[in-house]
């Protein structure tokens, strides 16, 4: 199975309204071809896809080990599946010139930054794309917020995740696919 296959085996695991036009949309987009990063994390052609089913892998394994955090299996696909969809129609190929190392120019492609929908926010962008189409439960939409935890600039984030651990989880996890299965 491929990384779209899985994707969207995961996805029809979610019965709620507004699925189908949640994937229509990506189908549109360049979800599924998109970098996770332009230089650090997944920055190649479906990067993000990778990315976003890391952190669902890395999600399983943390409620694994805090079974005191009970959510509802579709929370957990949605909340890892999606959170990083503020990075849809946002990053842009060019084509660059380099020396290969028999010394000979080569074309490569180098990721750039193209933001076609400036939100004022990393997760919140998410959460906002996300309710064109489906309605979040409250641990969900805190959960994709504050997934950056304070390194969005979020002050409130620790009563968040006090009140809500499954969104520390998705945090934890989002950072473990970023830095252990990415790096
Ligand atoms: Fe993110
Ligand atoms: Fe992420």
């Amino acid at each position: 199975m491929d990384n779209k296959e899985r994707f969207l085996s995961l996805c029809a695991q979610v019965k709620r309204d507004g699925m189908d036009e949640l994937l229509d949309y990506l189908e549109r987009s360049d979800f599924y071809t998109a970098p996770a990063s332009a230089r650090f994390h997944g920055a190649f052609p479906g990067g993000l896809l990778q990315h976003s089913l890391n952190v669902y892998d890395e999600l399983v394994r943390v409620l694994q080990a805090y079974p005191e955090i009970q959510v509802p299996e579709e929370s957990v696909i949605i909340s890892a599946l999606f959170h990083d969809l503020c990075k849809v129609n946002f990053y842009k190929v060019e084509k660059r010139n380099r020396k290969n190392d028999e010394g000979k120019w080569e074309e490569y492609d180098f990721y750039g930054y193209d933001e076609k929908f400036a939100y004022g926010g990393h997760g919140s962008k998410s959460v906002y794309l996300l309710q064109n189409y489906i309605k979040l439960t409250p641990e969900e939409a805190v959960a994709i917020n504050c997934h950056m935890s304070s390194w969005d600039g979020n002050k409130d984030v620790g009563k968040a995740f006090e009140q809500r651990p499954f969104a520390w989880a998705v945090h934890v996890a989002d950072e473990a696919a970023t830095y252990i299965k990415e790096s």
